[in-house]
């Protein structure tokens, strides 16, 4: 075999040195707080039925898509789908992408412009920040959820260029603290700006909104925002995204985004399978409700356990503890797991150096006793700190 270079072998060196070597876990069994399946649907056998028989219906024998959507792979099952999302979601259209990480790349490396501005959290996305990195437009960061800097940054931008448009994006949920932006300000704000909107509802969809539609949608915003990404992988239990907004932004992006033209599109089987998610998600609420009781009691325990200051605020499915240092957040996450919880570290450099944490995700299905127990055991961590 050739030899590995040596420039990347010392990069690897550098991450075991700092405790962040990345490895692939096996599946451990073990009580489940840490996947994204926040409602259970990864393994709902209605689902998984109800998608085969979408497809044995419609008589669609295929296992792969057999080519980009713009040519051979725009199977039939993708209009039905992208208008069930559109309505679902109440936006004008949906374009479905083979994943979240896609919809971002492809939506900020087509849509802002060089003389575009994009303001971005500094907490957003990988995806996102990729996508914006891939474009064109100048781009800044704007302090976690301030809004007050944000609108600082648009005012100096709007004085030295009068030309470009701005954009801001944000997460109604961020993936690695569960916290949210103050959503009705930052649409007056944006409004009052003339920027445009871009929201990543990721994992706000199936926790939020009646029927699991997502924050904007529970807020009554979905129709002043510019765009909205929604994504399958996590609530819905299956796999996709979808990039919500005008039909003319759907035009646009099949014209435009990268990652949407040059890629095999999903097989039917995937189609098929978010049809039957989406649906499930629309006609039961009983697993949403019982997700939102879950969270109610995970931070009534925090209370009792006075836990609540090592957490970041949070309404949502995703609850971070603070616990500083590579080697210190793994090893409790480790002593967790021997208890039967798995509760994963995020370590940096996924988050800043010195806020590494344990994230706990929570689930329709997981049950009072193992909140209790895991949190009990979490407090026993910080007695013996
Ligand atoms: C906020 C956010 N956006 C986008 C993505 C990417 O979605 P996908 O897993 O479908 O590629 C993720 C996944 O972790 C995410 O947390």
């Amino acid at each position: 075999m050739t030899e590995f270079p040596k420039k990347l072998s010392a990069k690897l060196t550098e991450r075991q040195t700092n405790n962040a070597l990345r490895k692939l876990p096996v599946p451990n069994g073990l009580i489940d707080f840490s996947s994204n399946d926040y409602l259970g649907f990864a393994k709902n056998e209605t689902i998984f039925k109800n998608a085969s028989s979408i497809l044995e219906k419609k008589g669609v024998i295929a296992n792969g898509a057999t080519g980009s959507r713009l040519l051979t792979g725009n199977d039939g099952l993708y209009g039905e789908l992208e208008d069930l999302l559109a309505s679902f979601f109440g936006s004008e259209s949906a374009l479905v992408f083979n994943s979240g990480y896609d919809a971002n790349i492809g939506f900020f490396s087509a849509v802002p412009q060089r003389s575009d501005v994009v303001f971005y959290d500094e907490l957003s996305h990988a995806s996102i920040r990729d996508g914006i990195g891939m474009g064109l437009a100048q781009s800044y960061k704007f302090k976690h959820n301030r809004l007050k800097g944000l609108k600082g940054q648009i005012d100096r931008t709007r004085e030295r260029k009068t030309d470009g448009d701005i954009y801001v994006v944000t997460e109604s949920v961020f993936s690695m603290d569960g916290d949210t932006p103050d959503l009705k300000a930052l649409v007056e704000l944006c409004t009052s700006k003339g920027a445009y909107l871009v929201v990543d509802e990721a994992h706000a969809v199936g926790v939020f909104g009646k029927r699991g539609e997502g924050l904007l949608n529970d807020l009554g915003l979905q129709d002043k925002v510019f765009a909205r990404i929604v994504t399958f992988g996590k609530a819905m239990g299956c796999h996709g995204a979808a990039i919500l907004g005008s039909h003319t932004l759907k035009s646009y992006l099949v014209n435009f985004a990268r990652s949407f033209i040059y890629t095999t599109g999903m097989p039917p089987h995937s189609l098929a399978t978010i049809l039957a998610a989406c649906e499930h998600m629309s006609m039961s609420r009983g697993g949403q409700m019982q997700l939102r009781a879950n969270i109610e009691f995970f931070k009534d325990q925090l209370r009792g356990y006075e836990l609540e200051a090592y957490f970041i605020p949070s309404n949502s499915a995703v609850h971070c503890c603070l616990v500083e240092g590579n080697e210190k957040v793994k090893n409790w996450s480790l002593q967790l797991q021997d208890k039967g919880f798995d509760v994963k570290p995020i370590m940096s450099p996924t988050v800043p150096k010195g806020q590494e944490r344990l994230r706990f995700c929570l689930h329709s299905f997981n049950t009072e006793n193992e909140i209790k127990d895991v949190l009990l055991s979490l407090a026993q961590l910080f007695e013996k700190k």
